[in-house]
């Protein structure tokens, strides 16, 4: 917790939170990836220092693969320290990559993920490289996989109050893309109370 507060503090644009997801939040967001049948190809985007990672690790099964991109060099020292080395170290099933890049940069196999986990602070960012972000996560995806992403419930509401005219025009464009992607790929929302913030997780299929 101190070393997820210390990263955030001085990244606050990228991490956009001063807690990790809870337990609630986090098996929520990895659901898809959880009850996906085995072999099963996973995208996580964004761990963090691994609260999602971990509920995803547990549902690995020989022939699965779990690829992990985080931008935070030091949350890929931490995640790799505290989550994956010790996972590996007991010989668990499965096979983990942890890619120390931006999810943007990053060369990954169009079409290939079962599910794509994506724990980014999207209302951080502009609107452009939102979409860019979105439009390659569900690129990543076969067709009819699942993408579920999360943002904190009232989060646009409470930004617009303290952003200038631009800054309110680009959460503006945010949320158009995501109404319309909702629209394009059988969007579901679901509450998650349970965290601080609470949160809603929702859910994009791939046609
Ligand atoms: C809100 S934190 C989420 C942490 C974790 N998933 C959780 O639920 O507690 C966002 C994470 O996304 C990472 N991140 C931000 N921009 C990224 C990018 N373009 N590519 C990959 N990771 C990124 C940050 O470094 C941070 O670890």
């Amino acid at each position: 917790m101190i070393q997820f507060l210390s990263i955030a503090f001085r990244n606050m644009k990228t991490v956009g939170t001063i807690c990790p997801s809870s337990p609630m939040l986090s098996r929520e967001l990895a659901e898809s990836a959880i009850t996906a049948t085995s072999p099963k190809r996973v995208l996580e985007v964004g761990p963090g220092t691994g609260p999602v990672t971990k509920e995803i690790l547990k549902s690995l099964r020989d022939g699965d693969v779990l690829d992990i991109v985080e931008l935070s060099t030091e949350f890929c020292t931490d995640l790799e320290a505290k989550v994956i080395g010790p996972w590996k170290a007991k010989g668990r099933p499965g096979q983990v990559t942890l890619h120390n890049a931006a999810i943007q940069d990053v060369p990954l196999e169009a079409g290939s993920y079962d599910c794509v986990v994506c724990g980014l602070p999207f209302n951080n960012f502009e609107h452009e490289l939102v979409e860019t972000i979105m439009l390659r996560l569900l690129d990543l995806l076969r067709p009819g996989g699942e993408l579920s992403y999360f943002c904190y419930l009232g989060a646009k509401a409470m930004k617009s109050t303290v952003l200038d005219g631009p800054g309110r025009d680009n959460l503006r464009a945010i949320a158009r893309l995501e109404d319309e992607l909702h629209l394009a790929h059988s969007g579901t929302r679901r509450v998650v109370l349970a965290n601080f913030p609470p949160a809603e997780v929702r859910r994009l299929r791939k046609p």
